[in-house]
This record gives structure tokens, C-alpha cells and sequence, in this order.
């Protein structure tokens, strides 16, 4: 089959405007959005620029929207489009070129929540165990891939006034770690979560577990830190 693939073009080095530029691919229903892609890149135009790696929705790498929702072209299906896919930069983040986005204030933001065991007692002789009880407390959110597309797709970090929040990818990462009995930073963790721009910043609209391609209950779990913080700060009866 044939498929066209309308997609952003943008080299803010040129100094030219965004412009939409069509292509035409042969297709077998199976392959994957991402094929198509590569195969412009390889057959047709050598200057499309877009991310990739694994191919197989692992690196997290080829974030992008897609007919208007943030996805990942290597878990799409050719069969699954019409005639004509949309294919844009994910929203939020500055265009480098084309597809391609920088994600430096992602990692900023991911970064800021302190994104590793934070620990107390002494290191024991091997690895600190957990139990299989325990992983699945937070098992779900180890799935993430930071590909960007749920903190993308938030209705909130797309408004200026609240572009600090933190957003979703970084609080998925929190709870990670805030429901790991391994950790001992909870106290340290609350204090960073418990602002506007923390997990308080999240109003529960939901985007962000519409678009997760790794299936994580992203809203859930940044409810369960809110009741988190609640509890914390509850007094005593
Ligand atoms: Fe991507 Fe889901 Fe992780 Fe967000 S929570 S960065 S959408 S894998
Ligand atoms: Fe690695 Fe899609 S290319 S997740």
C-alpha cells in the first residue's frame, strides 16, 4: 500500500519559516511507522531529521505526535492510518531540527526530583535486596523509557505560567523511588514533591496516561503521591 506522511520540517539555522512537506512511501500494512521514516531518510531525503534507536520501543528515543497525539513511530502501525499520517515534533520542547527536540529541560526537570535510591545506612557487603512483594509496589513505574511524550501531551507544562511544573515523566520516576522500601529518602523526596510546581502541579487531567506507550497508570500514581504527602503531613492521632 501507499502512504503519505505529511511531516513538520524546520532548520532554525536556515532562518526559514516551518513549513509541511508530503511524502509518498511504499508500505506493507505491517510495517511500522518508523520504517517508513527510515526509508525517506534513506530513498528520498537525507536532510529529514529525526531521532531513533532500538526500534522496538525500548530507548525511548523517536518521541514525536502523531496525527496529533504523542507516540512512538516504532509501536505504530502502517495498517492502523488512512491514506495521510501528520507527523510533528512532540510540543513543549524548542525544535533543533525537523523532529528532532531538545530535551534538556526534560532531564533538568527529571533530574531535579533526585532520580536514584537515596540511602542512609551503611552499603551492605552485596546489592540492597528487595523482595518481590515489594517490586510490585513500584514495578509499573520502572517500565517508563523517558521518551517525553506524557510530560509533552500535559495540558499544564504546555502553558507558560506553569512551565516549571515538574510534570509527569519526573513524577513517575519519584514514585519510583517514594514506594521503594530501599529508599530512605522520603522525608528529603516529600519536601521536593510537596510544591506547586511538584506533584501539586498536577490538576488529574489525564493526558499523560492516554499517551504512555509503556501503559503506566501515570495519573494513579501521581495521586498516590499527593495521598503521600497528605499523610506525612497529617498530624499524629
Ligand atoms: Fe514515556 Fe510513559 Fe515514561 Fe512518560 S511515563 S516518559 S510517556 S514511558
Ligand atoms: Fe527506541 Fe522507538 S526507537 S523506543
Amino acid at each position: 500500500m501507499e502512504l503519505k506522511l505529511k511531516i513538520f520540517r524546520f532548520d532554525p539555522g536556515k532562518g526559514e519559516k516551518p513549513y509541511y512537506q508530503t511524502y509518498t512511501v511504499e508500505a506493507q500494512p505491517t510495517d511500522r511507522l518508523l520504517d517508513c521514516l527510515n526509508r525517506i531518510r534513506w530513498e528520498q531525503d537525507p536532510t529529514l531529521a529525526f531521532r531513533m534507536s532500538c526500534a522496538h520501543g525500548v530507548c525511548g528515543s523517536d518521541g514525536m505526535r502523531i496525527n496529533g497525539i504523542c507516540g512512538l513511530p516504532c509501536q505504530k502501525l502502517v495498517k492502523d492510518f488512512k491514506d495521510e499520517v501528520l507527523v510533528e515534533p512532540m510540543p513543549v520542547f524548542k525544535v533543533i531540527k525537523d523532529l528532532v527536540v531538545n530535551l534538556d529541560l526534560f532531564f533538568e526537570k527529571y533530574n531535579s526530583i533526585k532520580p536514584y535510591l537515596l540511602t542512609k545506612t551503611p552499603a551492605p557487603e552485596q546489592e540492597r535486596r528487595q523482595s518481590p512483594e515489594g517490586q510490585t509496589k513500584f514495578e509499573e513505574s520502572v517500565r517508563c523509557i523517558l521518551c517525553a511524550c506524557c510530560t509533552s501531551s500535559c495540558p499544564i507544562n504546555q502553558k507558560k505560567e506553569t512551565e516549571k511544573y515538574v510534570g509527569p515523566a519526573a513524577l513517575v520516576r519519584a514514585f519510583r523511588y517514594l514506594f521503594d522500601s530501599r529508599d530512605e529518602g522520603a522525608e528529603e523526596r516529600i519536601a521536593l514533591l510537596d510544591q506547586k510546581d511538584g506533584a501539586l502541579g498536577c490538576q488529574t487531567l489525564w493526558k499523560c496516561t492516554e499517551v504512555c506507550p509503556k501503559k503506566i497508570p501515570v495519573t494513579r500514581q501521581i495521586a498516590q503521591i499527593k495521598r503521600r504527602i497528605y499523610e506525612a503531613k497529617r498530624p499524629p492521632r
